[in-house]
């Protein structure tokens, strides 16, 4: 049975057991992510990283979501989506041009269909988006990284990280990254 890899963007960064996916450079497969279908058959992918990429994808918001349909059409039952992106409120997210789509831990909680289920029996206005367009993926993890104005304020090394997020809802600059991981449901 296959069991591909897929490191979607990878740009000069090649993980080796992943099949490498980009539109420039020289990678294994050289494929513009927007364009639709993707080049791997359904239900046979068991692992996708995007690393520093899916801020560059999908501006026009049918095209973000057709990422995902093709993400979770190539995916089998609990595959794993790793994504990392710059934090909107740094601003290492302002400074590259092709950063053009802000992606956040509740955005992807959007695509989870027992979310959207619970959302709905309480009466919340968030888009129930794993009914909407059929897909279901569960946000397993959220891994935010301080950047260094907040290590030069808390230089501590335990990090409160309640602080860290109140505080970043108020001020810039204070967490850099977000690395959050998704796991793909087709059991349902
Ligand atoms: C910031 S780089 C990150 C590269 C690598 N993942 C890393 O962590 O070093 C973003 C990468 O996404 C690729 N990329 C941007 N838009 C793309 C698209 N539509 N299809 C495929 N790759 C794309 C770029 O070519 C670039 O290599």
């Amino acid at each position: 049975m296959s069991d591909i890899k897929l490191n979607l963007g990878c740009g000069e960064r090649k993980f080796p057991g992943f099949i490498n996916v980009d539109k420039f450079g020289t990678p294994d497969v050289k494929h513009d992510l927007e364009s639709f279908p993707w080049p791997w058959e359904s239900n046979t992918v068991s692992e996708i990283a995007l690393i520093h990429v899916l801020e560059h994808l999908g501006k026009d918001t049918e095209i973000y979501f057709g990422i995902f349909k093709e993400i979770y059409r190539v995916c089998k039952h609990e595959a794993k989506v790793r994504i990392v992106v710059p934090h909107f409120r740094h601003e290492f997210f302002y400074d590259d041009p092709t950063h053009v789509r802000v992606v956040t831990p509740l955005g992807l909680k959007l695509f989870s269909k027992k979310q959207n289920k619970l959302w709905i029996k309480n009466g919340a206005a968030n888009s129930p988006l794993g009914l909407y367009l059929n897909i279901d993926f569960e946000l397993k993890q959220t891994v935010i990284k301080p950047s260094q104005d907040w290590f030069r304020l808390h230089p501590e090394q335990n990090v409160d990280i309640n602080l860290l997020q109140q505080k970043s809802a108020i001020y810039n600059n204070l967490i850099e990254q977000y690395d959050m991981q998704l796991e793909v449901i087709k059991d349902n």
